[in-house]
């Protein structure tokens, strides 16, 4: 910020105070103007606002409270200081309460003024840095950044606002990966009353269990090696905002109990400490796993669930919402395009037949990923399926990723890859065993193999045939 922004406007009756002060802000490089009662004050503001007034309190007509009051409501962005008589503390003290950024008594130094003043402008551009922030994030995690139509995009839309406007309700959000379930969680935070105060998200799978608790209820001095400090835990730090617990399922029996007590009893109390520290938080809680088949198995306490579950949050997955995609496609190509200042371009028909058909078992953010790959790849302004990255064009890998994470055997994952093909060849039993490289007569075998006999699935007359033939 240079000092150029920053106008300053004396208002003092005495010439020769108006005189140095006006020489020595001049001198530091500051716009300076001079008003020499509070009404020539305003007449001045309602020319040009400023930044920063360096009035006298005692002025002729209008006070410098009054004149103080007035700037408050008429000119917000505009940092008062106010000059009292050496003495005068109680008018300095009513000045703060009436909204002065600070005051200063006469006689002073001039350096004493001007790190006043550079203190106050700091403070106003902080302020502002702060306000301006925030309404970006609000507009990033406005509901209308929440992309899709289709009849449980709607029905989300419906819960997810009620719980905004509920302000202690806790949600528990359950979707499979990349579905948006942080997402989701941000925007409840910043469309509720409480978004003026943090929003703390907290993997509760990342972090080893001993570690997670001291990082969530915090830790009183020397209660364990390297607590050499006692620290508050991230709960306390959201005081009056959201804790959102992220893949909650995977939270230790000890944590759970101490949850549940913070939910019940809206008190922590620090590892090792024995105060009870009141906290108003909302909790929102996410989970990709069914929490309430944990509940069954004993993994996870149901009193812990029923209170982290009074809303559930029910994120669908992107195969079961295709109508989205386009609006999708479209958001993100806009989106890119934006970010890079570059005009938006768009997908050919083939390669919007695959976007569109495509299983997308890492949901949003493979879709997101997906479009932002095809971008990065053209140059052109119509993507085609080439710009598009290989396991969407060739999904032939999902299969094997998929059983590597189930942790499956060779052979389940040969049998789901040869169902697989089949499946693609529309159970042509030459073009399969083609593309598994291997002769017919093996295929037949591999089918015995895996019992595949069942072959309902596959309504192709041909395979039915194949595998019949294979059985006898
Ligand atoms: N409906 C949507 N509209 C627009 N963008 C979305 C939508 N859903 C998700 N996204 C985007 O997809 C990405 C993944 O979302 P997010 O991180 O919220 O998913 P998640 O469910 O928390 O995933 P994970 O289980 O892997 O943690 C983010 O970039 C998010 O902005
Ligand atoms: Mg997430």
């Amino acid at each position: 910020m240079s000092n150029i922004d920053c106008n300053i406007l004396i208002v003092e009756d005495e010439a020769l105070m108006c005189e140095l002060l006006g020489s020595f802000f001049t001198d530091k490089g500051y716009r300076v103007s001079f008003a020499h009662s509070g009404e020539e004050a305003i007449e001045q503001l309602k020319e040009e606002s400023c930044a920063l007034v360096l009035s006298d309190l005692r002025l002729p007509g209008m006070s410098g409270l009054e004149l103080l009051a007035r700037i408050q409501v008429d000119w917000p962005e505009t940092v008062v200081i106010m000059m009292t008589a050496f003495g005068s503390i109680s008018s300095a003290v009513e000045a703060m309460r009436l909204g002065a950024e600070d005051y200063i008594s006469k006689p002073f130094q001039l350096d004493e003024i001007l790190i006043t003043v550079e203190k106050a402008l700091e403070r106003r551009s902080l302020r502002r840095e702060v306000r301006e922030l925030r309404a970006a994030v609000r507009e990033r995690y406005n509901f209308s950044n929440i992309i899709g139509r289709s009849k449980p995009m709607q029905e989300l839309f419906e819960v997810i606002k009620r719980l905004a406007a509920r302000r202690d309700a806790s949600a528990l959000i359950i979707g499979s990966t990349g579905t948006g379930k942080e997402l989701v969680a941000r925007a409840i935070h910043y469309n509720s009353d409480r978004r003026d105060y943090p929003f703390i998200a907290i993997n509760c799978s990342a972090i080893p269990e001993t570690l997670l608790e001291a990082e969530l209820f915090g830790h009183q001095k020397g209660t364990f090696t390297g607590a050499t400090e006692t620290r508050r835990g991230l709960i306390e730090e959201a005081q009056g905002g959201t804790v959102f617990l992220d893949e909650v399922n995977t939270i230790s029996p000890n944590i759970q109990v101490k949850l549940l007590r913070v939910l019940q009893d809206h008190l922590v109390r620090r590892v090792g400490g024995r105060e009870n520290i009141p906290v108003d938080v909302r909790f929102i809680s996410a989970t990709n796993q069914d929490l309430e088949e944990i509940v069954r198995k004993g993994d996870f306490r149901k009193d812990l669930y029923y209170r982290l579950n009074v809303v559930p949050v029910r994120l669908p997955d992107v195969k079961d919402r295709r109508e989205d995609i386009p609006l999708l496609v479209s958001h993100f190509l806009e989106k890119f395009a934006k970010q890079h200042g570059e005009p938006v371009r768009r997908f050919s028909k083939e390669a919007m037949r695959i976007l569109m058909t495509h299983n997308w078992p890492g949901n949003v953010r493979e879709l997101e990923n997906a479009v932002e790959h095809a971008l990065t790849m053209s140059n052109d302004e119509i993507l085609t399926p080439t710009d598009l990255p290989e396991n969407v064009t060739n999904p032939d890998r999902d299969i094997i990723e998929e059983a590597a994470m189930d942790g499956a055997s060779l052979a389940e994952m040969e049998r789901r890859y040869i169902l697989h093909m089949l499946k693609k060849m529309g159970g042509h039993q030459i073009k399969t065993a083609e593309a598994l490289g291997i002769d017919r007569r093996t295929l037949y075998r591999r089918l015995r193999q895996y019992g595949i006999t069942e072959v309902s699935a596959f309504t192709d007359a041909p395979i039915k045939r194949a595998v019949r033939a294979s059985v006898q």
